[in-house]
């Protein structure tokens, strides 16, 4: 299977895919993973993302498609794949079909994971407390939020109108959600 998971900062992506990789036996691919490693590792993508990431803004869709590119080709997508924090706009969107076009490998379902605000920061609060990560001050959350619901939320709207849109409720406990998750994924049993 493969599978786009969408959602605003903190609404469970990460968390879900982690789950999933082991549920659906495929890669979790994450974006963000894919540039947090870049920025330890010093490369020069790296060190062209690390200011953008730590203010909350995004990255540039030429370096995060070559990054993608990169990892979709790496030889261990054959079953498919979930994509965390990509596409985050249109235009990662248009892109992301054309090389999945390309690679015969096209997105069966995106799975939406909505989750108010108030709980998004919550959520984000609490990790910087315990993970210290670079891109959960209030500042730069308040960013990714802004960035979400300008930029990435009409991303939602480009699977809805394609058909492969699954749209769900990220709250609850984290096995909640990720029941919801796997039966909406599951086939619907033939009633004919
Ligand atoms: P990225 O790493 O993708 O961050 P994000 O989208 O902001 O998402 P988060 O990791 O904050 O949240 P999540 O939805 O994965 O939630 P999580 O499971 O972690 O991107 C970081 C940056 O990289 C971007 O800002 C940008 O600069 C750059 N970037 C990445 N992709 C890019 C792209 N395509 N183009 C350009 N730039 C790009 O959960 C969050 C917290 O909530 C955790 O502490 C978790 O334990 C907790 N939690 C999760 N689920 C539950 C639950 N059900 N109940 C209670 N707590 C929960």
């Amino acid at each position: 299977m493969r599978l786009v998971l969408l959602g605003a900062p903190g609404s469970g992506k990460g968390t879900q895919a982690a789950r999933l990789r082991e549920h659906l036996q495929v890669p979790h691919i994450s974006t963000g993973d894919l540039l947090r490693a870049a920025v330890r590792a010093g490369t020069p993508l790296g060190l062209q993302a690390k200011a953008v990431m730590e203010s909350g803004g995004l990255v540039s869709d030429e370096i995060v498609l070559g990054m993608l590119e990169e990892r979709l080709t790496a030889g261990d997508t054959g079953n498919g794949f979930i994509l965390d924090g990509y596409p985050r706009n249109l235009a990662q969107a248009n892109a992301l079909d054309t090389l999945l076009a390309r690679l015969h490998q096209p997105v069966d379902v995106a799975v939406q994971l909505d989750v108010d605000t108030e709980l998004l920061i919550g959520r984000l609060a609490g990790r910087a407390q315990v993970e210290g990560r670079a891109d959960d001050t209030p500042e730069a959350v308040r960013n990714r939020l802004k960035i979400y619901d300008e930029a990435t939320a009409p991303v939602v709207e480009f699977y809805r109108q394609s058909g492969r849109l699954v749209h769900l409720d990220g709250v609850g406990t984290m096995d909640e959600v990720f029941q919801r998750i796997v039966e909406a994924l599951a086939p619907t049993p033939d009633v004919g």
